[in-house]
């Protein structure tokens, strides 16, 4: 089963593709993620990406499909993908078919969180994550169990991204309004589009993303 997780800075993709990890064995590709440890190992990639990520714009397409399809052939044939973060532009759909008709798959379902984008400013600058394991936390919403110990790990160490703060992230939100919410038709067109409160609180998010795909 492969599926998108679509929606503005600070929807819960992330978040929600952890916990479909954790409860499917199914691979998250981040391509944040991806990009941010391109940028931590100061590879070619990482280098022209950092400056275009801290101000909140779009990386080339080229880049990123590039990243996609690389992890796709690190995968088992019979994994299931959550894109988180991709595609995000027309050309990145059509990427995308590609890149999967190419290894034998398909997309099962798009799945859009539906959010305030006034909640996000705080979604986002609250959050943090575990400098070890990655786990994904936030100040008011899902603080560690024991403060300052990471719930999966055990790490004290915890990191916050220098993209978020309150500027970038309105320009990641006009970014996401003006290039990404425009290929949502695509996949409507296909009849795969499921479309989640992602206003509710994460526990619910999670089980309406697992009643779409239980079908
Ligand atoms: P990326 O890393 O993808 O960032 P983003 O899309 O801006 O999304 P976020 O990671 O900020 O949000 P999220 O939806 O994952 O939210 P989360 O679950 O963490 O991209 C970063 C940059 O890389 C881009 O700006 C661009 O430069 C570049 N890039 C990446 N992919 C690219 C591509 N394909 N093409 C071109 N460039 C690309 O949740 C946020 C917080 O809210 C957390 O603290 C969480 O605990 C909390 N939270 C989550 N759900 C809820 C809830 N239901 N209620 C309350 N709190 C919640
Ligand atoms: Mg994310
Ligand atoms: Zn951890």
């Amino acid at each position: 089963m492969d599926i998108i997780l679509l929606g503005p800075p600070g929807a819960g993709k992330g978040t929600q593709a952890q916990r479909l990890v954790e409860a499917h064995g199914m691979r998250q590709l981040s391509t944040g993620d991806m990009l941010r440890a391109a940028v931590k190992a100061g590879t070619a990639v990482g280098l022209q990406a950092k400056a275009v990520m801290d101000r909140g714009e779009l990386v080339s397409d080229e880049i990123v499909s590039a990243l996609i399809g690389e992890e796709l052939d690190a995968m088992a044939a019979g994994q299931g993908a959550i894109f988180d973060g991709y595609p995000r532009t027309a050309a990145q759909a059509e990427s995308l078919d590609a890149i999967l008709s190419a290894r034998g798959r398909s997309l099962n379902h798009v799945i859009e969180l539906g959010v305030d984008e006034d909640a996000l400013v705080e979604r986002i600058c609250g959050r943090f994550t575990c400098a070890n394991c990655g786990k994904g936390y936030h100040d008011k919403f899902e603080q560690p169990k024991v403060a300052g110990t990471c719930d999966r790990c055990g790490s004290h160490e915890f990191k916050r991204r220098p993209d978020d703060n309150e500027e970038t992230v309105r320009t990641r939100m006009a970014e996401y309004r003006a290039k990404t919410a425009p290929i949502l038709p695509i996949y409507d067109a296909r009849g795969i589009v499921s479309r989640v409160n992602g206003m509710a609180d994460i526990d619910d998010v999670t089980a309406a993303i697992e009643q779409v795909i239980r079908g």
